[in-house]
């Protein structure tokens, strides 16, 4: 990601701020799927030291925070805004890339949700996150597939993020470190009564920082017709989400 990229990245975010918490019904479910598999594979209650990238409004840090104590949690995200997220929770927070903050060492939770298909290469931040992580710790991450929002790729908008990747993927980047407990995916339409609807939709969920084109009546008029005739269901026109997951654990030497 050029630093033109993640400059956008930032500022569509941050635009988005307040609609996005609202609006985001579908990172939602992530991060509530997420808190299940750690439940379902006998997490601890308890963390000593937690790292989250890409915290945001905190869908995933707050469900965190209901069903695990933390001795101390850093909270990162990119978006400057997304302080208020760790000040409500009395958390530490780190603003800048992901990939440049500095991480604490040894955490026993790395967490992040819906946030590395936003890096150009999510499996070289899957393998340092694994790599950094304390023994007996746990990696859990959810990112998006090569399905996510295909109906916008049919029709040629750039609105996808750059680091699609598969649940294999993610585990190839971590087994070198970790013992993989569960990976996952899902695909989700949502609908939308028009594609206008899904355009104000995107920009609410600030995803549309990788859309680069300057929307005209005609181009608009022509996007419209176009998604209408091609993705029109009786439930309306349709998104597709395409959420991926993986829940990994450090052996203890
Ligand atoms: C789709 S939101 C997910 C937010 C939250 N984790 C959730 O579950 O709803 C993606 C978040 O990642 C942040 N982000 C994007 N690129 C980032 C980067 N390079 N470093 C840190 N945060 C980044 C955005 O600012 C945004 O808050």
């Amino acid at each position: 990601m050029t630093v033109q990229l993640s400059d956008r990245v930032q500022r569509s975010f941050s635009r988005s701020f307040q609609s996005y918490h609202d609006t985001a019904c579908q990172q939602a479910w992530v991060a509530e799927k997420l808190v299940e598999e750690m439940r379902r594979h006998g997490a601890p209650a308890k963390f000593e030291r937690g790292f989250e990238l890409g915290c945001g409004t905190g869908h995933f840090t707050r469900l965190l925070h209901q069903n695990h104590c933390f001795g101390s949690i850093i909270l990162n995200d990119i978006a400057p805004e997304a302080r208020q997220t760790a000040d409500e929770l009395g958390a530490q927070f780190i603003c800048g890339d992901a990939r440049r903050v500095i991480w604490p060492e040894r955490a026993d939770l790395f967490a992040s949700a819906s946030m590395i298909q936003w890096m150009e290469d999510p499996q070289a931040l899957l393998e340092r996150a694994a790599g950094s992580l304390a023994p007996g710790g746990w990696l859990v991450i959810s990112g998006f597939g090569s399905h996510q929002y295909w109906e916008l790729s049919q029709i040629g908008t750039s609105a996808r993020a750059p680091g699609l990747c598969g649940p294999d993927q993610m585990a190839a980047a971590v087994r070198a470190h970790l013992e993989v407990l569960s990976t996952g995916e899902a695909l989700r339409p949502s609908y939308f009564p028009t594609p206008r609807h899904i355009l104000r939709h995107l920009r609410k969920t600030g995803v549309n920082g990788r859309a680069q084109s300057v929307w005209t009546k005609s181009t608009l008029a022509r996007f419209e017709a176009e998604y209408t005739s091609r993705f029109q269901s009786k439930n309306g026109v349709s998104l597709s989400y395409h959420p991926v997951w993986i829940v990994a654990r450090k052996p203890l030497v």
